[in-house]
């Protein structure tokens, strides 16, 4: 049973406030709403342009649009002639070095389908059958939809011992950029997402899984590499040891959309999701509200749409039908959402947690806070203090400034903890 959709009421297809990365192969959530970063796009490709193979990382705070970044630059290079599809490479907490091997090579095998459907000869069966065994395992990302056609070895089982990708995996992926490059390909850009995952886990093997793959696989003629992650976490996997910085460039940190980008991605899946071509769009929220969600969020576009789906449509179920709709002015989605996102970290954290982050919000919401600051604050032990703090960043209810040379990590409320904490 479909829901009747809301947003009809503001002649909207859909939520124009969607969270999704943007891809080049989406129709729902295509590039083409891509607003700004003009030169960090601009920069990511010339390093990709500039040799034959590189290595790049982009740092940012969560929700800012790193994903969504990449996604347009892999676009770009896709115009350039460079091999590469609109998956993208997860990283999770347990990853070896065999895994991100596999990954590496599931992910080159999708960008040549996606290039080119017909491949076939030795590289490519040799490929595909690696890659079915890294995805029968489990490993690798969602099978490309461009799905197992290549080489007609379809029906073959494969059976691979433990640490046969290690042993194999290199020369695979070697032959394999070598084909792309026969083929025509300028190369073969591949997207490693969220670097944190992995160094929140265990930063010390983190750094040390990218320099155990550096010669195998990250120098590889033809291949090119951007890493996505938190500023700390690019920093620790990525700047650490010599031999890893030494063949990075320098990491393209973002910074917030302005102001101003962040109404024109609005007004551009307003447009893109229009209903009726000849009437125009309500805007579901006065201009004033995106402005101080902006601020709030401190850039965090996710964070920032969710925010606006969750408290427009709390609202549109409320006033139900009628006339016209009038845009939705600070007051009232502040509180929706100071109710909404209460219960929701009463919920998903617990009372004792909860409490801390009321503590913390009657000394000052937008309070930059140490550890010492804390143990004072809540009275607790520094271990304690510690420990609540890795709850909350994992759950997202706090942020983590990026750390500044030996100074004490400094930590704040994000967005959503912001609004449950508001009142009025
Ligand atoms: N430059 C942009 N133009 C248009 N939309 C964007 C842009 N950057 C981000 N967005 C949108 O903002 C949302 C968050 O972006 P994205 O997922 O890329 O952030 P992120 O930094 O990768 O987040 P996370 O830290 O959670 O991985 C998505 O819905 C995306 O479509
Ligand atoms: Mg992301």
């Amino acid at each position: 049973m479909a829901l009747p959709n809301l947003w009809r009421l503001y002649n909207l297809r859909s939520s124009p406030f969607f969270q999704a990365t943007l891809r080049q192969d989406s129709e729902v959530t295509p590039l083409s709403l891509f607003v700004g970063r003009r030169n960090e796009r601009q920069q990511l490709l010339n390093a990709i342009g500039g040799s034959r193979s590189s290595r790049q990382a982009v740092a940012g705070r969560p929700g800012i649009g790193k994903t969504t970044l990449v996604q347009a630059v892999k676009a770009d290079a896709l115009a350039a002639g460079y091999w590469t599809s609109a998956e993208i490479i997860p990283i999770t907490a347990d990853l070896t070095s065999e895994d991100l091997i596999g990954q590496l090579l599931a992910g080159a095998f999708d960008a040549v389908l996606a290039s080119c459907p017909q491949a076939s000869g030795s590289a490519v069966e040799a490929a595909q059958q690696l890659v079915r065994t890294i995805r029968l395992r489990g490993g690798g990302f969602t099978v490309s939809a461009a799905g197992f056609g290549a080489g007609g070895t379809s029906t073959q089982a494969v059976s691979s011992p433990p640490g046969a990708l290690l042993l194999d995996g290199p020369r695979v992926l070697r032959d394999l950029l070598v084909f792309a490059l026969e083929q025509g390909a300028s190369g073969v850009v591949l997207h490693l997402n969220n670097l944190e995952n992995l160094s929140e886990a265990d930063a010390t093997r983190a750094a040390d899984l990218l320099r155990s793959i550096r010669d195998q696989a990250l120098l590889l003629d033809g291949l090119h590499l951007i890493v996505v992650g938190t500023t700390d976490a690019v920093r620790t996997v990525v700047q650490s040891h010599t031999q890893v910085r030494s063949v990075f460039s320098d990491p393209v940190g973002l910074d917030p959309l302005a102001p101003k980008e962040v109404h024109q991605l609005l007004e551009a899946r307003y447009r893109s999701l229009r209903l009726e071509p000849d009437l125009p769009v309500q805007a579901p929220v006065q201009g004033e509200v995106i402005d101080a969600l902006h601020e709030l969020f401190r850039g965090d576009l996710r964070g920032l749409l969710k925010a606006l789906e969750d408290g427009i449509s709390a609202l549109l179920g409320l006033t139900g039908d009628g006339e016209g709709p009038q845009p939705i002015g600070l007051a009232d989605l502040t509180l929706v959402l100071s109710r909404r996102y209460k219960l929701e970290w009463l919920d998903q954290l617990g009372t004792t947690l909860w409490q801390r982050l009321e503590a913390w919000g009657e000394r000052d919401v937008q309070a930059v806070l140490t550890q010492a600051d804390l143990v004072k604050l809540w009275e607790i032990k520094q271990p304690s203090v510690s420990q609540t703090l890795q709850q909350l960043v994992h759950s997202g209810a706090a942020d983590v400034l990026p750390r500044r040379g030996g100074e004490p990590l400094q930590y704040l409320l994000t967005g959503a903890t912001r609004l449950a904490l508001s009142r009025r």
